[in-house]
């Protein structure tokens, strides 16, 4: 297959580091000959057909920016077979040879579906969440868990100031990556993580044991969608009389300037999908294993799953004592 126009796109939750892929994929397009296309606001973008030219200034200065110069959307209509097929007369209307597609395993299942339909189309992991089975690390993910470790660092500073407990709401849907890591960062008397069934007798009591060793001040780190952080920080206060407040991160961490880590994978698995399309393979996820930079049938990645850290969650439980 004679590549000659490739697309790119963002779909699902944005991640710092997302403008840095797309400033892989637009430069190595254009090393190698090939056309290359932005689509708007994933694949909606891509059934409405708003799709643009990117040229090399197109993606000057945006390796340091957060969020996405594409926009990202979540699309209904590409679950259904009408939005597939309309997708797919899209990319051949625009003569599009193949698409890189930046986001999470929904996008990619997005991705695999037309590139069963007859467009190749390869899957670059973007999400702060880290969750993606066949990497070991997700575009976005350090830049996520350094920014919340940097509130964390401030909030201890007043919650130490107050002889309080704060209990630390984190991103993470289903996953316990950033509360584990930051957790770990930040010396956490407690991690809540949906790996781990919680047990709030075990928290009260490390409190109180911590507490009866001259500890006066806590944090207590959980990852959203254990349960209501604001209920159980009124826990905390009435069974061990520490008083106590919650805070909620949320999106903070999806925002901000990439760190090192962060544009340095972009731009590996960005220049790699691109190599990919360019010999005409497509169907495929990148990803990172033990810093080696590897590919995967879409469908069989999607079938991965992801052993947690046991390791480091038990380290963290001891050193937390
Ligand atoms: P993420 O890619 O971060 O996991 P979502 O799960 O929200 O995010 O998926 C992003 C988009 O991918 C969805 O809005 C939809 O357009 C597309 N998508 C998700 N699941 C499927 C699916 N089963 N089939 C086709 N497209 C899908
Ligand atoms: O998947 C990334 C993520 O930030 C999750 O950590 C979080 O649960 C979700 O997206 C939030 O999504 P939304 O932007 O729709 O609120």
């Amino acid at each position: 297959m004679n590549v000659k126009k490739i697309g790119v796109l963002t779909s699902g939750g944005d991640a710092p580091g997302m403008n840095a892929t797309i400033h892989a994929v637009v430069k190595s397009a254009i090393a190698k000959g090939i056309e290359i296309v932005g689509i708007y606001r994933g694949y909606s973008g891509l059934i409405k057909g708003d799709i643009r030219p990117l040229v090399a200034s197109d993606v000057t200065d945006i390796i340091q920016r957060g969020g996405t110069i594409l926009y990202s959307a979540r699309c209904p209509e590409m679950k259904t077979s009408d939005g597939v097929k309309k997708a797919k007369e899209v990319c051949e209307v625009n003569n599009i040879d193949g698409l890189v597609v930046i986001g999470g395993d929904g996008s990619f299942c997005g991705a695999s579906i037309l590139s069963d339909a007859g467009v190749p189309c390869i899957g670059l992991p973007g999400t702060i969440d880290n969750d993606i089975s066949c990497t070991d690390y997700t575009i976005g993910y350090d830049t996520a868990i350094n920014t919340a470790v940097q509130m964390i660092d401030r909030l201890c500073d007043t919650t130490a100031s107050h002889d309080r407990c704060s209990v630390v709401e984190v991103m993470g849907r289903h996953a316990g990556y950033i509360a584990l890591n930051a957790g770990i960062s930040c010396s956490a008397s407690y991690i809540i993580i949906p790996e781990h069934p919680f047990n709030k007798q075990d928290l009260f009591d490390r409190i109180k044991h911590a507490m009866n060793r001259g500890k006066n001040h806590f944090i207590v780190m959980v990852a959203e969608g254990i349960g209501n952080v604001t209920e159980l920080a009124k826990e905390i206060e009435q069974v061990t009389g520490v008083e106590s407040r919650a805070t909620i991160l949320g999106h903070v961490q999806r925002g901000g300037s990439p760190t090192v880590r962060d544009r340095v994978v972009a731009a590996r698995l960005g220049y790699h999908a691109v190599n990919l399309l360019a010999k005409g393979i497509g169907n495929r996820v990148v990803g990172l294993n033990k810093d080696v930079v590897v590919d995967f049938d879409i469908k069989d990645a999607l079938n991965m799953t992801k052993k947690f850290p046991e390791d480091l969650y038990h380290m963290a439980s001891e050193l937390s004592q």
